[in-house]
């Protein structure tokens, strides 16, 4: 199983299915919050809904297409991070996360996205990382910013959001251009 220590107090671990309820109380306390920029709050509404993501995320982890992992800050389940999906052929993969709202401000997501890049470059032998942001998440645009990713442009209309869309800044890192930010 996918393990990767990010500092003392932070891992990530590949979600299984002893997540399940944890991990559902998590989506539930944070719902409204998490609604605002994440499109799956209303399909997940109960603790099978969270099991059949889990499973999900185990069968695409198996064909290498993806990964979930749940970010642990001190041995409880805070948010998610991993790679919505990985495409083999081009080397490429995009990230995604989420942490609950009391969690946020302590850079743990920054320093979690930073160990997944490492990951995908140095163990999974990928090229390029992509983080599509909508345009108005000024926080999760840190991130990548923080990183150094470097902004492609605008992709239009790129998600439905309940009833409306939003547009998305495409962030990108490449292999050749990844160097470890000292203060992320
Ligand atoms: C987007 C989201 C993950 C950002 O969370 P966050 O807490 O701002 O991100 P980080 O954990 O990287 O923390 C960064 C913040 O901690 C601060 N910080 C403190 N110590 C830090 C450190 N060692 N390293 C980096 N940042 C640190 C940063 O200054 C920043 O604070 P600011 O927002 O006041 O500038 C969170 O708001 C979220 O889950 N939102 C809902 C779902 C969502 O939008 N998901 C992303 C969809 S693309």
């Amino acid at each position: 199983m996918t393990k990767l220590v990010v500092d003392d107090d932070v891992r990530l671990q590949a979600v299984v299915e002893a997540n399940t309820d944890e991990m559902f109380r998590l989506v539930d306390r944070n719902r409204a919050y998490l609604r605002e920029w994440l499109p799956w709050l209303d399909a997940n509404r109960s603790a099978e809904d969270s099991r059949s993501f889990i499973r999900d995320s185990n069968t695409r982890a198996s064909e290498g297409a993806g990964l979930v992992t749940a970010i642990f800050f001190r041995d409880q389940i805070c948010g998610v991070a991993g790679f919505n999906w990985i495409d083999a052929a081009n080397r490429a993969c995009e990230i995604g996360y989420w942490i609950s709202e009391d969690h946020q401000g302590r850079g743990i997501v920054t320093r979690s996205v930073r160990s997944l890049v490492g990951f995908a470059f140095d163990q999974k032998q990928l090229n390029r990382v992509t983080m599509p942001v909508a345009v108005g998440n000024t926080k999760s645009r840190g991130i990548p910013e923080r990183l150094g990713f470097t902004s492609e442009g605008i992709r239009r209309e790129a998600e439905w959001l309940y009833d409306h869309f939003v547009d998305h800044v495409m962030y990108a890192m490449l292999s050749a251009d990844w160097v470890l930010p000292r203060d992320a």
